[in-house]
């Protein structure tokens, strides 16, 4: 039975109760994080935490904790969460919204109490960047139709569900979205790398895109041990239909290639060898970051 974080108490998952007036119920008033681990050990706090404390800036929203009572909420989910994977590989989801408001109202009120909520889930075991261990993904391509402020994390996800339904719909995992220049933003769920004669690029960061976490330390490790160069450059549709490896990334993908673009073969339809070196570098990597 999942252990779950709200407001202070530990408690079963399913006891968990938040006010109908919450607004992160009522607007998608908040904002979330997803941090894996493996092995009971934290992947990235540091840059979580920072980007929680910026999402939250982001809103007008204070962190309700300090660093360090983060991570002892945290660490206690996992120690208290071990029962749920052997291995110790847990994703913890934790999400801080503006909390609970006598009346519905757009504005913010004067005197916020925050809800605070975590929960544990299983996650696989990490990938060591063997083809024959990774999921792959088919995906499609859309045009990028949520909202201009994709870098917060908000919990407001309706736009990147609905896209992920049309992947869906189309029988596939994931869609890779386009801005109105025919320029690759990210995936519904993740942030998009590709290859080409043996070169990596990923998008800059701006309003358009989460600042990945995976994606930057995977950047950052590809600077200092990369055997190939990481470039930070649009990257035009053209440039996606005709590389030679496409990866979805993500605190609970890793490096996921893509084997299908709307139908079509990516290279040689199967995980291609820079993400092979790239998956084991983070997995060599990543606790270090
Ligand atoms: N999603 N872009 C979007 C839209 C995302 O939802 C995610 C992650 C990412 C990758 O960010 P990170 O590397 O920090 O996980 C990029 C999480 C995992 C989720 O919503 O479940």
């Amino acid at each position: 039975m999942a252990i779950a974080f709200l407001n202070g108490d530990y408690l079963p998952l399913e006891e968990a109760r938040i006010s109908p007036m919450d607004r992160g119920f009522l607007f998608g008033d908040g904002i979330y994080e997803v941090i894996p681990s493996y092995g009971g050990r934290l992947v990235g706090f540091d840059r979580h935490k920072d980007r929680l404390c910026e999402g939250l800036g982001a809103i007008g929203l204070s962190m309700p904790f300090s660093p360090k009572k983060l991570h002892e909420i945290l660490t206690n989910l996992l120690n208290q969460n071990s029962a749920l994977n052997s291995e110790g590989n847990l994703g913890l989801y934790l999400q801080i919204t503006r909390g609970e408001q006598p009346q519905r109202n757009h504005r913010f009120p004067d005197t916020v109490t925050h809800t605070s909520f975590a929960f544990p889930f299983s996650i696989p075991a990490p990938k060591t960047g063997d083809p024959e261990q990774s999921e792959t993904f088919r995906v499609i391509t859309r045009r990028d139709l949520r909202w201009s402020r994709c870098h917060i994390k908000s919990v407001s996800l309706l736009g990147n569900v609905l896209h992920m339904m049309e992947g869906v719909a189309q029988s596939c995992e994931e869609i890779l979205l386009f801005n109105d220049n025919d320029e690759l933003t990210e995936a519904s769920t993740s942030n998009v790398f590709i290859v080409k004669d043996g070169e990596i690029y990923t998008p800059p960061l701006d309003h358009q895109k989460l600042g990945g976490i995976t994606r930057n330390m995977l950047i950052d490790i590809l600077r200092d041990h990369g055997t190939v160069p990481c470039h930070e450059m649009a990257v035009s549709r053209e440039q996606v239909a005709t590389a030679d490896e496409v990866w979805l990334s993500s605190s609970t993908k890793e490096l996921s290639p893509v084997t299908e673009i709307d139908g079509c073969k990516v290279g040689s339809g199967e995980p291609g060898p820079v993400w092979s070196m790239a998956q084991s570098l983070l997995n060599l990597h990543r606790f270090d970051y």
